[in-house]
């Protein structure tokens, strides 16, 4: 695993709520701030799931974990509270859970797989974010963090529900911004293709190609979005709201073997 070392930022004294951190890119990023100070509360959808990421956060801050289905009012609302009763407030917030059982046509899918789709992707967010501003960062102020995607930023074949909600939690990371302007800062991430069990049909079968058609080289790791959702939390952010931050390791330049023939047919 890569460092999760920020020099000189320090969240020493400040409390972080992540969703759907029990793996992929929401565990590396409770490690990271954690690292930089932050206490952290992890959740998952199972208790078991939460307690076995939390341990393994390795601190300064502490972690917990909180097992909460996103999009459930009431587990939502009692992890808030407990975090609240555990650290005395919440000054981060990472919208990071998200699903996306709706691969094929739009024209395809039906009723079920849009709401599931559009629960987790975006009304828990939108839920989140109103739960912790009452319990905590009306207050105190803070910095939400929404984990979007660069999906929702284009068009792709075969995952157009899924990457319709991440444009409207684009679009909802910028009306927020200016709602709780300015005591709270809200942005948001959106990641290119990452190793995680999420994306696997993106990378698993052909992840050579993949890298091939990004201007890094490589397919992005879980530290990689972490790092910047760290910064984003961070007061090196402060005058930042309201952006979509792409980690992509340059996948939406397109090719760089295409660019680097062309550069080549054109002398
Ligand atoms: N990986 C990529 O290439 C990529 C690219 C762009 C954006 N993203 C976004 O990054 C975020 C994290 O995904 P990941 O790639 O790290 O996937 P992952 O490793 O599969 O992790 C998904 C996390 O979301 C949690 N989760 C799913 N449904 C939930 C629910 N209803 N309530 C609570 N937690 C729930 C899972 O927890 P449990 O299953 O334990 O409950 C798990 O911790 C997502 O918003 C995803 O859309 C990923």
């Amino acid at each position: 695993m890569a460092g999760t070392a920020h020099p000189g930022v320090d969240l020493s004294g400040s409390t972080a709520v992540v969703t759907g951190a029990s793996r992929g890119i929401g565990l590396a990023t409770a490690q990271h701030l954690a690292a930089a100070g932050a206490n952290v509360v992890l959740t998952a959808r199972t208790q078991e799931a939460a307690d076995a990421a939390a341990a393994q956060v390795a601190g300064p801050g502490t972690a917990v974990g909180i097992a909460a289905h996103v999009a459930h009012e009431d587990e939502a609302r009692a992890c808030v509270q407990r975090t609240v009763e555990l650290f005395g407030g919440i000054d981060i917030l990472v919208n990071n859970a998200g699903t996306n059982p709706s691969y094929g046509p739009l024209i395809a899918q039906d009723h079920g797989r849009f709401a599931k789709t559009f629960d987790i992707n975006l009304w828990a967010p939108i839920l989140w974010t109103s739960l912790v501003m009452d319990a905590s960062m009306r207050e105190r102020g803070g910095s939400v963090i929404n984990t979007a995607s660069i999906g929702g930023m284009g068009h792709e074949a075969g995952i157009g529900m899924y990457n319709a909600s991440k444009a409207a939690l684009i679009h909802v990371t910028k009306q927020l911004a200016l709602e709780l302007s300015p005591r709270v800062r809200v942005n948001c991430v959106c990641p290119g293709v990452v190793r995680t069990r999420l994306a696997e049909a993106l990378w698993k079968e052909h992840e050579q190609a993949v890298s091939s058609a990004t201007a890094l080289d490589r397919i992005g790791e879980p530290d990689d979005v972490a790092g910047a959702v760290t910064f984003l939390a961070s007061d090196a952010a402060q005058w930042i709201t309201g952006e979509e931050l792409v980690i992509d390791g340059g996948q939406r330049l397109g090719s760089p073997a295409g660019f680097r023939e062309e550069t080549r047919a054109r002398g």
